[in-house]
């Protein structure tokens, strides 16, 4: 896939059937077998530029990926710079100029071509290829549903996802903060990308063509206005489209922080034990200090950070002790979920590794090969789909929430909020006494930790002075 910053393309005119019979002829797609439709799955994008759908794409590619969906972007925009480079100027999508539109529907059907054949390739797996274009009238999206059709994409395995949004506050953020950054401005001052970005506005304007029920009453179809106040749908049914409409009823653009922790160190963890309901060890409970104390300093210094700030936060946490525990001394409020609780371990619960290794060495090697499907006991592929609704309501937060998790729930959030693959995310590392801050961003998200080790290590030492310990324990794995 090409790795650039988007851009709205795919401007067409009412086609006419000749028009479109013109296109077939050269039709890159025709050539391409027929698609196995069984378990794929097509969302089209639709609407004006600056409406926030490749933000959209972005977000139900990542999601559907981590639900175990192999799922593809394909950018209409990154192959007009593909192919022509960067650097085109608002005349280039007016509809009048005949070259520049048959090249922009070149470009737009090599995407489209390249996206059934993508479908195409290991046909038996369950795919969903997101065409992220603006698709802007009623006979593009006429053409695509024919093209798909013909590949054997029926039209109730085609989802359009329509984004409008006339709110000048959000159309401006978009604009300023994404669009004139994008590869296309390159060479132009901001004022000159603005200007030129409007005016590509208005040539899309011109013919824009909304999905409307007295036309478009066959298509299935979301409609999302001013990101996500109102939602009209058509003809949406069946699990995957389900999850794509739960997902965008509940995520949003609002910047905030995630922090996410394990729990601190519990008495199991000393030992080496698997699983276990057990308490903090004295390291962890010094931890459970060192957090509070850590959360209540950052919120002073972000007071007046915006989106950086922990004005309002809220503490999860699942119902274990270990995580309850370490939450106790955060002076704000908190909530329990079962969904969080650590992975179970089965018939290992209470184990070390090296004791399921040795007593059940066919188990154990099972295990270590395929940590994601691993069938007897809970996997992590299992944890997905029992932390999924948690995760919906996390997508909804727009205040910052600090998580206490444990080491398998904590890998598999973490994928879903870094965009990595849940299968990769079995062995990533999630160390004890130490916050992730992740902020989630229109192109994924950046993350910065913080290693609280020293203030446990010094903590420690206060509460042997205070002859709260007799000893300074040493550091478990
Ligand atoms: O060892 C701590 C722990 O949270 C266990 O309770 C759990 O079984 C394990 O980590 C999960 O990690 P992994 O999947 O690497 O075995």
């Amino acid at each position: 896939m090409i790795n650039c910053v988007s851009v709205d393309e795919d401007l067409d005119k009412v086609e006419s059937d000749a028009e479109e019979d013109e296109v077939f002829k050269t039709d890159p797609t025709i050539s391409h077998p027929q698609v196995s439709s069984n378990f794929s799955f097509v969302v089209v994008m639709v609407g004006l530029p600056a409406r926030g759908k490749s933000y959209i794409a972005r977000q139900i590619s990542k999601y559907m990926n981590w639900l175990g969906v192999q799922t593809e972007v394909f950018n209409a925009g990154e192959y007009r710079r593909k192919i022509l480079g960067p650097g085109q100027k608002y005349e280039f999508w007016d509809t009048n100029h005949k070259e520049n539109y048959s090249m922009r529907k070149k470009i737009s059907y090599t995407a489209l071509a390249d996206l059934i054949q993508w479908l195409q390739e290991h046909k038996s797996q369950q795919k969903c290829a997101i065409f992220d274009a603006t698709n802007s009238t009623r006979a593009r999206r006429s053409t695509i549903l024919k093209k798909l059709g013909r590949a054997n994409i029926p039209k109730h395995r085609v989802i359009f996802v329509e984004s409008i949004c006339n709110d000048p506050k959000i159309l401006n953020r978009n604009i300023m903060d994404i669009k004139i950054k994008s590869y296309d401005y390159q060479e132009a001052t901001s004022e000159e990308a603005k200007e030129d970005f409007l005016s590509r506005i208005k040539t899309y304007e011109e013919v824009y063509q909304t999905i409307e029920d007295r036309f478009d009453s066959e298509m299935s179809y979301i409609k999302m206005v001013e990101v996500g106040k109102k939602f009209v749908m058509n003809k949406i049914g069946g699990y995957i489209p389900g999850r794509i409409t739960s997902l965008l009823m509940n995520s949003h653009i609002t910047p905030r922080t995630i922090l996410l922790s394990r729990h601190g160190e519990s008495e199991d963890n000393t030992k080496g034990l698997l699983g276990g309901d057990s308490q903090l060890s004295p390291r962890g409970r010094a931890y459970a200090k060192v957090l509070s104390e850590f959360i209540t300093e950052q919120h002073e210094l972000r007071r007046n950070y915006d989106y950086l700030s922990f004005n309002n936060i809220t503490v999860w946490t699942s119902t274990m002790k270990r995580t309850m525990m370490t939450s106790s001394q955060i002076p704000y409020d908190k909530l329990q979920w079962r969904q969080l609780d650590e992975i179970d371990a089965g018939i290992c619960e209470g184990m070390t590794y090296a004791q399921v290794e040795e007593s059940m060495p066919k188990e154990f090697a099972a295990r270590q090969a395929d940590k994601f499907g691993y069938p007897r006991g809970e996997s992590y592929h299992d944890m997905i789909y029992r932390i999924e609704p948690t995760l919906m309501e996390l997508e909804r937060q727009r205040e910052p929430v600090l998580i206490i998790g444990h080491q398998a729930v904590n890998r598999v959030i973490y994928a879903y909020l870094m965009g990595k693959k849940p299968i990769d995310c079995v062995e990533i590392p999630i160390p004890l006494h130490t916050v992730m801050e992740i902020l989630p961003n229109a192109y994924g998200a950046t993350e910065k930790r913080y290693d609280l080790n020293d203030r446990v290590d010094k903590e420690l030492i206060k509460m042997l002075e205070r002859g709260e310990i007799d000893h300074i324990p040493k550091q478990s794995h």
